[in-house]
């Protein structure tokens, strides 16, 4: 017997849950339930404590064999144990259709109750799930309530607690369209045209349904459209899958991030509309091949890419979409044009800006599958849940244009066995059969025994995590003939720390378990690693190196830097040293601030921009005398150096440095020649800093003056917003919108009369807002640093901090205040909240 589908409800209606949510970690006690909106990260508040997850561990992957304690190894915030949310939501009278929850990700472990009765859980607390909730519904007041818990040993780095991404409730007819069904594929692009295949599935009663499909342009008008009655599309047992053909298409590309928007409509037996959804989408091919490497839209690119953990500094794991915004800006402005969502599911949030600012995108799963990493990781899981996190991974994401590579896995230790190659095959296959469009990657450390065991020849893309010194051996055992470098550097630095003499170490002196280990160094450590970027681990390398083999080798198809930001948790070199409890890899640093190492990528990647930037800062009252060398980090092949106005020679980059086949050593005086500009000998007079900088022709093409700071003469506020058209770098006022979510990211300075930072500036400043908005955090990005990000109050950081403001929900003006009591200084900064 057919159902017949009528339309008697009305439209789909998808209501996203952010407010009025209540919170309690001790549900029984009704005091404790506070008023919160979604998304929240329920530990960001702190305070940190090296008592939240202490852990006495061997990190095995770092080659240790003896646990000792790490104490900020996830953040020194207390995420683990319970946490309880819930809420009333309403289901419209007369509502007889289909009713789910869209959760883009709870950390940890959700367990979803509707109306008292369980409707749902999932494991992972990085994965995307839908809960069918049609049964457990009623017209009027329904509840909801979601429980989630967090176990100590989970996690190598902060994971977040709570309700920390979007929830959605979608209503929709009993007729429906299956809401990751939706599926569109570039399946053919020439010059002139492209194919796109389109699929779907309609969900209940299907006799008599009609289905319409329009592609649409970018300013709204109609490229092709198809539908039942014009062009026979039938529904078989529901499915269906058809194919347009666009003349002329515009590409997507993360220089030009073209997006089309395919609307699809279905109609019951009487004409009525029964559902429709929207999804933008963009036209481009992935192709990686032994002749041409990796191929955006046919065309050869090395990619440039960073890795980024999920947690946005002092606002935890809560997504924010002008958060998101201003990370991508920043990198995109550094010339990178890729991210690896390292090592889970990215948000939906964070992938629709990716596909609309151009960034492309690998997309990761798990940093462990059966081989724990840390001792309750979700190892717990994989064997019951890993194909369904697969699953849901490619398929709330295989629509956008961004994510060009999967990943299933990071350094994962069944490289070293056989079940390994079995693993990586059967999940692999799984994202091939969901999405057979995009390569499938994993991060592989284990070089040697990955090679061994045949787990690299077997992926698509073989991704090799460092190990540089393996890549000239590997290539020639991987019949794919190419490969990825799918994490390099581990460069460490805290922004504006520069510490002499200048050296390069890879800091085994901190780890009781390298073989340089010095007992005392760690106790003397100040948690601080150099802005010289000199710095790296045991394991990891510096930019450098790694590019020698990015430029010389056509085989080597891109590569990863981790990371693009400072992430919470994971302090190396300092995991044996309190208080540090966020990481130094950063090329920005917690804050988002640029480090040094923020120009030296960009001098190197960003082609359509100069770079000419000079370090270290010039105020060293201490110093007179004595060498303090100087940096030029610049894609100019040459330049000279002037110390008020004394040349300090002219020089140029060594192009002759061909890649290191061994481990690189420390003692390689030559190492950073070939990228950098250096003057080592340099001594240090106050005054005036300037280089002068040479095109090949010998053309001088401009110059970058740096002076030492006179006395603190006032703050300097600068206002970055994700309406301004401008970088995350300079100032720019514009409105932020009144929708309770939007953020202005306020960078403080304490500058001399002209301008110039104060750069050991470690003031305590206090900040105050009124009006159209609130406080909502503040970091100075320091890793060392106690101080809460959720306190009106922080000291700079070698001069500089950032302040987040938010806005409410009305119209009007923010006035921040930012004192400086000890030294009586006052400034304020007016941000317009609009519709
Ligand atoms: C890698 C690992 C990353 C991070 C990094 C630090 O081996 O994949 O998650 O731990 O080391 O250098």
């Amino acid at each position: 017997m057919f159902l017949v589908a009528t339309a008697t409800w009305g439209q789909r209606q998808e209501i996203t849950l952010t407010d009025d949510w209540n919170f309690s970690r001790v549900p029984c006690d009704e005091n404790s339930w506070v008023k919160v909106s979604v998304p929240h990260d329920w530990a960001i508040s702190g305070p940190f404590d090296k008592k939240w997850d202490l852990q006495t561990v061997a990190i095995e992957q770092n080659g240790e064999k003896e646990a000792t304690e790490k104490s900020g190894r996830s953040g020194a915030l207390p995420w683990i144990g319970e946490g309880y949310y819930n809420r009333k939501f309403t289901i419209p009278s007369g509502f007889d259709g289909h009713a789910e929850l869209f959760f883009d990700g709870a950390m940890a472990e959700p367990l979803v109750t509707v109306n008292d009765q369980m409707a749902g859980r999932w494991a992972y607390g990085y994965n995307a799930f839908r809960i069918d909730i049609t049964d457990f519904v009623k017209p009027g007041e329904n509840r909801l309530e979601v429980s989630l818990q967090n176990e100590e040993e989970s996690s190598r780095w902060y994971p977040g607690a709570g309700i920390y991404r979007p929830v959605k409730l979608i209503l929709t007819n009993k007729t429906h369209i299956d809401d990751w069904s939706l599926y569109v594929q570039t399946a053919e692009l020439t010059d002139k045209r492209a194919k796109l295949n389109v699929d779907m599935m309609v969900e209940g009663p299907t006799e008599g349904v009609t289905v319409e499909f329009g592609l649409y342009d970018a300013e709204g008008k109609i490229v092709v459209g198809s539908s039942s009655q014009r062009n026979g599309l039938v529904l078989k047992d529901g499915h269906l899958n058809t194919s347009f053909n666009i003349m002329q298409p515009k590409l997507w590309s993360p220089e030009s991030p073209y997006l089309y928007t395919l609307k699809a409509s279905l109609f019951d037996k009487d004409g009525r509309l029964c559902d429709s959804k929207t999804i933008k989408t963009g036209i481009r091919t992935v192709r990686v091949s032994r002749e041409h490497g990796f191929q955006l839209n046919g065309v050869t690119r090395k990619i440039k890419g960073v890795c980024l953990h999920h947690d946005l500094g002092p606002l935890g794991a809560a997504v924010n979409k002008a958060a998101l915004i201003r990370q991508i800006k920043m990198m995109k402005e550094m010339g990178c044009d890729a991210i690896r969502t390292s090592h889970n599911m990215p948000s939906q949030m964070q992938m629709d800006i990716c596909d609309s600012l151009g960034m492309m995108v690998m997309a990761e799963s798990f940093d462990m599958w059966r081989f724990p990493k840390c001792k309750n990781g979700y190892s717990r899981f994989f064997d019951d849940w890993a194909d369904k996190d697969i699953t849901n991974l490619v398929l709330a994401n295989r629509n956008h244009p961004s994510i060009v590579m999967w990943s299933i896995g990071n350094e994962i230790p069944e490289q070293s066995n056989a079940e390994g190659r079995l693993l990586s095959i059967r999940l692999q296959g799984l994202c091939h059969s969901l999405d057979p469009t995009r390569p499938v990657t994993q991060g592989l450390d284990r070089v040697d025994h990955a090679l061994g065991n045949g787990i690299a020849q077997a992926m698509d893309v073989p991704g090799f995590n460092y190990r540089l010194p393996k890549y000239a051996e590997g290539i020639k055992r991987l019949p794919q003939g190419f490969l990825l470098g799918s994490e390099t550097a581990s460069t460490v630095s805290s922004r504006g720390v520069y510490k002499f003499p200048v050296e390069i170490t890879d800091n085994s002196q901190y780890s009781s378990w390298a073989p340089g280990y010095d007992p005392k160094a760690i106790k003397n450590a100040d948690g601080q690693c150099s802005g010289y970027d000199v710095e790296y681990c045991a394991w990891s390398n510096l930019p450098d190196d790694d590019w020698r083999w990015q430029d010389d080798y056509d085989w080597v198809i891109g590569e990863f830097v981790w990371t693009g930001f400072d992430y919470l948790g994971e302090p190396t070199p300092f995991d044996e040293y309190w208080p540090s409890r966020s990481s130094y890899f950063g090329i920005c640093d917690l804050a988002g601030l640029p480090k040094d190492r923020y120009f030296l990528y960009r001098s190197h990647w960003n082609k359509d921009q100069h770079t000419i930037h000079l370090l270290p800062h010039w105020t060293w009252p201490k110093r007179k005398g004595q060498v303090t060398p100087v940096y030029c980090y610049t894609d100019y092949p040459e330049a000279e150096l002037f110390i008020n106005g004394k040349s300090q020679g002219r020089i140029k980059k060594q192009n002759d440095l061909t890649p290191l086949n061994s481990y690189p050593s420390p003692q390689d005086k030559n190492r950073l020649d070939r990228y950098r500009l250096r003057w080592n000998d340099v001594k240090y007079e106050p005054g005036e800093l300037k280089v002068v900088v040479y095109d090949e022709m010998g053309k001088n093409c401009g110059e970058e003056v740096v002076r030492t700071a006179g006395r603190p003469h006032h703050l300097q506020l600068d206002v970055w917003t994700q309406q301004s058209e401008r970088s995350p770098l300079t100032s720019h006022l514009s409105p932020l919108k009144a929708d309770g979510q939007d953020l202005a990211f306020v960078t403080v300075s304490l500058v001399d009369k002209d301008g110039t930072l104060i750069p050991d500036a470690q003031d305590q400043l206090t900040f105050d807002v009124q009006g159209a908005g609130t406080f909502r955090a503040v970091c100075n990005g320091d890793a060392t640093s106690l101080e809460p990000f959720t306190q009106p109050t922080m000291k700079l950081f070698n001069g500089q901090l950032v302040v987040v403001v938010q806005a409410g929900h009305e119209v009007g003006d923010i006035v921040l205040t930012v004192s400086d009591k000890k030294r009586g200084m006052k400034q304020r900064a007016t941000i317009a909240v609009s519709r």
